[in-house]
């Protein structure tokens, strides 16, 4: 995990001696102002564009003091994000400054507010707010200490708190289902409390997402417009809340959800909650959006900045029906086409009572069967090294099936409330593994420790987690009031262990598709499944949402096959590919059902994928016209750091006779430098813009963009007209 700063030098105080005890972090473009002085509340002064030398005096900052961690003996009555019960039954808390210091950290600086409570001097809190400079980000969490004899139980323990002392402040949040993730949802904020929570235990952003934008000058635009993004970094329950009183002004909290999860902090122990992450821009949602990609890539994805490979993904070619000459076919088929890994998903593991043939049974019992894969994992691994790729496969091992010898040995080991019947979710037989319980750890870190050991050349696993808590209880824990918290420490302590014993290994995130898609647990990971629904129309709206915290880099993007598996929707190849291709492409087909002109398509749009790889996965993405306008159209783009290479996406989401489309004008170039725009992908090799080859001034295409043709010349039918364009800065 990349979390780790080096703390240098000893800490450094900033502020102007008449008003010592202001804080101030500051990062590329914005500044962070908190006042701790001894003996008062630590008060939330600033958040924004970065303040000038003199502001601190003259400008207008915050100035009704607000909180910088509300507690409800505040003077404002704000609402809380600490509220604890005292071992004597007192439910207030008031926090006071003890000591703040900044120090110095690699890439950034931190400041700590140690507090404590007058009247329970042993009940202290110390509030983080670390920088990261070059991507304007702020990280806040907190601690909260029980110093005291006796055990104090916390009701609610959110990690940060930001005011927003705005008017017309817009909400921007995420919101999806299976197959349907990450939906554009755009509201003004209105009088009273909007929530947002995912409470279903280990996949939480099934339906709502723990990442929020606030557009602060009325409805949100991509690029220009200040707009705070916020992602709460946590894979367990969650809660955001927006409470926007008389006054319009806005008080975001946001942690970890407290309900069923009142925390009982025993003698001598530390509470620390999980990170808020926050980011401010004037450029408009995108701003945001570039400052969280380059954060993730630069602090949180494992292996952030190293391109993924493209690959080839077993499920939708063969579902559960694996055999060896099939595997071994495919991962020739996807070595010819120009790919670099193949990947078996599930089926390949099972026990001789439970193979697992379908979703009902297996899981749990992770050993290769032998009549699927008689040389084994590691066969697979030298068969795929042999012909020049690499080799992944899929487990899930948090779960079981109650048809399994793991649950026939240890019942108790699957969570599920105390006396009454089980819940089961896939197949009408998967349960959850009980990660509270060390022995569940071990085993679950086995699972993939085993297969590392038996077969060291696998070089990528897919991590699934196709169910969830409910029916809350688990057999290992005396409160089970701990159980959601004590899965999530469970959970990052057996990845906390596979990244320890494999730090090289590509790792792939998924539940069901997008439902762990968040900052929460990325940290172990290296990409996630964006969705289970490979429609390409379709991916074009899931892709976009999840653009907005995620970097494309994490994003998997498969082509599958026509008619989809999802949807049943007929989409050309080109068109397939041309969305797949904006984010980390691979396929997910079986490639022996293409035509041979089909396969010489995927093999030019591979090669064509491999000149703009490095931009799209780690360039700056700048969204130019969204598929949530309706405009018929969507399209966005990426540009190197250096602006020297861009790649630029446009599809049809919808064609009307008649209709001409829009215009889209380009952003993030350099406006002084000229590019050769080549256009990729050309299914019969033929361009079908008039600019491809030709040079064009990057101010040009930022006021103008293409014309592009309102017919496409490539199909019959209209609806799948696409384009990938290639620009590369020519002296
Ligand atoms: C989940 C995943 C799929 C696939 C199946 C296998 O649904 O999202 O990609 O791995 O499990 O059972």
């Amino acid at each position: 995990m990349k979390r780790i700063f080096t703390a240098i030098a000893a800490a450094v105080l900033l502020g102007v001696p008449a008003m010592a005890q202001k804080y101030v972090i500051d990062t590329k473009k914005t500044s962070l102002v908190i006042d701790a002085e001894e003996g008062k509340a630590p008060a939330f002064r600033y958040y924004g564009a970065r303040l000038a030398e003199g502001d601190l005096v003259g400008a207008q900052l915050n100035t009704d003091k607000r909180s910088a961690y509300p507690t409800r003996l505040d003077s404002a009555p704000t609402p809380d994000a600490l509220s604890v019960e005292m071992p004597d039954g007192n439910v207030t808390v008031d926090l006071r400054v003890e000591s703040a210091s900044i120090s110095a950290l690699e890439g950034g600086k931190e400041l700590e507010i140690c507090c404590k409570d007058p009247l329970y001097p042993t009940f202290k809190v110390r509030i983080h707010y670390r920088s990261c400079e070059a991507e304007d980000m702020i990280e806040t969490w907190t601690d909260i200490v029980n110093e005291g004899k006796k055990p104090v139980v916390l009701h609610r323990f959110d990690s940060g708190f930001l005011p927003i002392d705005e008017g017309d402040v817009w909400l921007v949040s995420l919101h999806g289902s299976w197959g349907n993730e990450c939906k554009l949802v755009t509201e003004p904020l209105a009088r009273g409390t909007r929530e947002i929570s995912g409470h279903n235990g280990i996949c939480n952003n099934a339906i709502a997402h723990s990442e929020v934008m606030f557009s602060l000058d009325g409805e949100p635009r991509e690029n220009s417009g200040r707009v705070i993004g916020a992602a709460l970094c946590y894979g367990g329950n969650f809660e955001l809340r927006v409470v926007t009183k008389n006054d319009s002004a806005h008080r975001f909290l946001a942690g970890i959800c407290p309900r069923d999860s009142w925390y009982t902090l025993g003698k001598g122990e530390t509470f620390t909650t999980p990170k808020l992450a926050y980011s401010w821009s004037d450029e408009g949602m995108g701003g945001v959006s570039r400052n969280f990609h380059r954060w993730g890539r630069k602090y949180m994805l494992t292996h952030g900045g190293e391109p993924g490979d493209i690959l080839l993904n077993s499920w939708e070619g063969v579902y559960f029906d694996i055999n060896e000459e099939d595997m071994h076919r495919m991962a020739n088929d996807i070595k010819a086409i120009g790919g670099e890994l193949f990947v078996i998903d599930d089926g390949w593991f099972g026990s001789e009572k439970y193979p697992r043939n379908d979703d009902k049974q297996g899981l749990g019992d992770w050993s290769v069967l032998p009549e699927k894969l008689p040389h084994g994992i590691q066969g697979m691994a030298d068969y795929c090294k042999s012909i020049g790729i690499k080799f992944g496969i899929w487990i899930e091992p948090e779960m079981c099936n109650i048809g399994s010898e793991l649950y026939e040995k240890h019942p108790d080991w699957v969570i599920g409330a105390k006396g009454r019947d089980i819940v089961p979710g896939r197949g009408g037989s998967q349960l959850v593994l009980d990660l509270c319980n060390p022995a569940v750890q071990d085993h679950v870190f086995g699972v993939l420790d085993n297969i590392m050991k038996q077969a060291p050349g696998v070089s990528y696993i897919k991590w699934d987690c196709n169910y969830l808590i409910n029916s809350p209880g688990s057999p290992y824990l005396k409160n089970q009031n701990h159980l959601y918290i004590e899965y999530m420490r469970g959970l990052t302590k057996v990845l906390d262990r596979v990244r320890e014993a494999y730090p090289d290994l590509a790792i792939q995130l998924c539940s069901s598709g997008g439902r762990r898609v968040g900052w929460g647990l990325l940290p172990w990971f290296d990409e996630f499944w964006t969705s289970d629904n490979t429609d390409a129309l379709q991916r074009i709206r899931i892709q976009w949402g999840t653009s907005l915290f995620f970097p494309a880099e994490a994003m998997a993007c498969h082509v599958s096959a026509s008619p989809n598996h999802q949807t049943g929707r007929l989409i050309p190849l080109k068109y397939r590919i041309d969305v797949a291709m904006s984010g980390r492409l691979g396929f997910e087909l079986q490639p022996s059902k293409l035509s041979e002109k089909e396969r010489e398509i995927c093999k030019n749009a591979v090669a064509d994928y491999k000149t703009i790889r490095e931009t799209v996965q780690c360039g700056d993405l700048y969204r130019l016209m969204s598929p949530f306008d309706k405009k018929g159209v969507a399209s966005l783009m990426y540009c190197s750091p250096d602006k020297t290479q861009a790649a630029f996406f446009w599809w049809r989401t919808e064609f009307l006779r008649g209709e001409h489309p829009p215009r889209v004008p380009l952003a993030g170039l350099d406006p002084d430098m000229n590019y050769r725009i080549t256009e990729l992908n050309k299914v019969e090799g033929e361009p079908v813009m008039a600019l491809d080859g030709k040079v064009v001034s990057g101010r040009f295409l930022m006021s103008n963009g293409f014309r592009i043709p309102g017919k496409s010349s490539y199909f019959g039918s209209n609806d799948w007209h696409s384009h990938v364009l290639r620009l590369d800065a020519v002296k």
